[in-house]
């Protein structure tokens, strides 16, 4: 299973790399903005810093919602770094950009995504990923844990190459199950790959291992 880091705050995407386990990174327009990263050009470098820290798939979201202004600005963000991906968002325009682009050798993300439908029509085009957000699901009381399950399924049947990125992934719970179910990615905060690390008898057993330890040397 592939880790991704959901933000766009460098700092963040510098320590998830540094722990060593981080795949790739995930951005959208709300995330840029939390940074106050606006306008084309400091948008593109924010970009830029973001590839030289991490060696893996970078998505960077289209802001165009027609056709031909989808595949201008895609095509501009691919030429930025080769792990870019263009994320794209789950609309006809969208959907016809995404087979463009793959038909070119252009990685995609098919964002907000919300039935497997959806997803379905986003493996025909041709998606490198789709992006399924379970936690805005389940905040309108939707399993969202069920549609990666079903996605999954679904590619699994026909043999589709579309990773399942599994987004608005909030806390360790999200991400275990979604690794039960079999998503080939989880996009998540900084917080919840930090929080695999935690249990209380972690800490208390090496407490008492380095007491023990020090213990030895009086
Ligand atoms: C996915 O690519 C989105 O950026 C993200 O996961 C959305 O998460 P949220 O619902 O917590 O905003």
């Amino acid at each position: 299973m592939k880790f991704f880091i959901d933000t766009a705050n460098l700092k963040e995407i510098q320590e998830a790399h540094d722990m060593g386990v981080l795949d790739g990174v995930t951005t959208n327009p709300s995330l840029m903005a939390k940074e106050g990263i606006f306008g084309h050009d400091n948008v593109m470098a924010h970009y830029k810093q973001i590839c030289e820290i991490v060696d893996g798939d970078i998505s960077a979201e289209v802001i165009a919602t027609d056709y031909e202004s989808i595949i201008k600005e895609g095509e501009a963000l691919a030429e930025l770094h080769p792990n870019i991906v263009v994320k794209v968002p789950m609309i006809r325009e969208g959907i016809k950009a995404i087979k463009y682009f793959s038909d070119r050798g252009i990685k995609t993300n098919c964002t907000l995504v919300f039935t497997a439908g959806q997803a379905l029509l986003a493996a025909k085009a041709g998606a490198t990923y789709v992006s399924p957000f379970v936690g805005r699901l389940d905040d309108i009381a939707t399993d969202g844990m069920a549609l990666i399950e079903q996605i999954v399924t679904i590619y699994g049947n026909y043999g589709y190459q579309t990773q399942v990125l599994a987004a608005s992934v909030r806390h360790v719970m999200h991400l275990l199950q979604c690794a039960e179910v079999g998503a080939d990615v989880v996009t998540c905060p900084l917080s919840v790959i930090t929080g695999l690390l935690k249990h209380p008898l972690t800490d208390s057993g090496l407490e008492k291992f380095l007491a023990d330890h020090a213990s030895g040397n009086k």
